[in-house]
């Protein structure tokens, strides 16, 4: 099929893509069916862990009286589709049954147990597509895998994607120097960062953090309701965490980890499938994150205060030269109110149109 119909293809499912939520355990996936003759015939994207996959939504969307259709048709999609059994049957399956002839795919799934949908389908005598291999736009490409980067990193590593959030003065200061931090970003930060609560599976602190500011750590939308979707609230540290602790409270589920060890912490989150965790802190928890490597994505939130004395928002990272600084990669400013937030990604992983990481 010529390759603008492919692109304009991948492009839409792109978009259908970015409808689904960023929670949840599984990715963000679009998919557009074109019929033989490069027309658009259904669409669909994946709405979250227990819903049909994005390939069986779109089949789904088939009008009964244009089933026809579908035979020989194109199927793009931004991730390969899956060949295992989950909550849902396999999209590859259900792929070649509608009489779909030809598969193209942005990304490679490295799911352990869903992979190999291209080769199955490859075996079943559909025609399966590695969109840069096949040279559709690589900026649409590129897209895909930004799109996923996380979702794919995470199931690779067997790790969730890790965010670290500081809120700081121009100064670098997350509290002033007597240990009082309320507040010193303004309410469109503040705002900001309930969004981003409500788009992460968990929410990690440590001891420290709930003994000074007793957090809530729910996700509220900006008129004060608790957001639609609650992260799991995790308290790091050995410390006990008080009985009246605003953090024990709903909405939502909260755990004590009683463990310096935040390899195991991810392990454990990772076991229970959540792919996108972010650390809000404090200083010494969010330290060792960074000095052992663990930060995929950080969040600065800097506002136009100055407090001269507190606490940095990191300690010693173990580096006495300028040059052993470690250089993250600017991905996004915004300006919020009065506040600038910089989102950085750790040198370390970045997305490539080869998916590596
Ligand atoms: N502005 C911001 O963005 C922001 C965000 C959060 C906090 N804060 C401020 O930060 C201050 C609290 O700082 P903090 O550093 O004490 O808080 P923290 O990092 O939340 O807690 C530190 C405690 O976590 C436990 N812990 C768990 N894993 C650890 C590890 N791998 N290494 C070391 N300790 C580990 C230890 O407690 P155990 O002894 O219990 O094991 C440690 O004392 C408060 O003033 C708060 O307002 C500011």
């Amino acid at each position: 099929m010529e390759r603008r119909l492919l692109d304009a293809a991948l492009d839409r499912a792109l978009d259908l893509a970015e409808r689904g939520p960023l929670t949840g355990g599984n990715p963000r996936v679009g998919c557009v069916i074109l019929d033989a003759a490069g027309r658009p015939l259904a669409e669909g994207w994946h709405r979250g862990a227990g819903t049909p996959h994005a390939e069986a939504a779109a089949l789904a969307a088939v009008p009964a009286e244009h089933r026809h259709r579908l035979a020989g048709a194109v199927a793009v999609v931004t991730l390969e589709p899956c060949r295992h059994t989950g909550r849902t049957p396999p999209c590859a399956a259900a792929l070649h049954a509608a009489g779909v002839a030809e598969v193209v795919h942005a990304v490679a799934d490295p799911h352990p147990a869903a992979a190999g949908g291209a080769s199955w389908l490859a075996d079943h005598g559909v025609t399966t597509v590695d969109a840069a291999r096949a040279g559709l736009d690589p900026a649409l490409v590129t897209r895909a895998h930004e799109l996923l980067h996380g979702w794919t990193t995470a199931v690779r590593r067997r790790r969730p994607w890790l965010l670290g959030k500081t809120a700081t003065s121009l100064d670098g200061r997350v509290a002033a120097a007597d240990g009082t931090s309320r507040w010193i970003t303004g309410p469109d930060a503040r705002a900001h960062a309930h969004a981003v609560r409500a788009q992460v599976d968990a929410i990690v602190v440590g001891t420290g953090t709930v003994r000074a500011d007793d957090p809530a750590l729910t996700a509220r939308t900006p008129d004060g309701r608790p957001a639609p979707h609650q992260p799991l609230r995790v308290v790091v540290g050995h410390r006990e965490v008080p009985d009246a602790a605003r953090v024990r409270r709903g909405p939502g589920e909260w755990l004590h980890l009683r463990t310096h060890d935040l390899v195991a912490v991810l392990a454990e989150l990772d076991r229970r499938g959540l792919r996108r965790v972010l650390l809000e802190g404090g200083p010494t928890l969010l330290s060792a994150a960074l000095r052992a490597g663990l930060v995929d994505e950080l969040h600065a939130y800097v506002a136009p205060v100055l407090l001269g004395a507190g606490p940095g928002a990191v300690g010693d990272l173990g580096i006495t030269t300028i040059a052993d600084a470690a250089r993250w990669r600017t991905r996004r400013t915004d300006r919020l109110g009065a506040d600038l937030l910089l989102v950085a990604t750790t040198p370390s992983l970045h997305p490539t149109t080869q998916g590596a990481a």
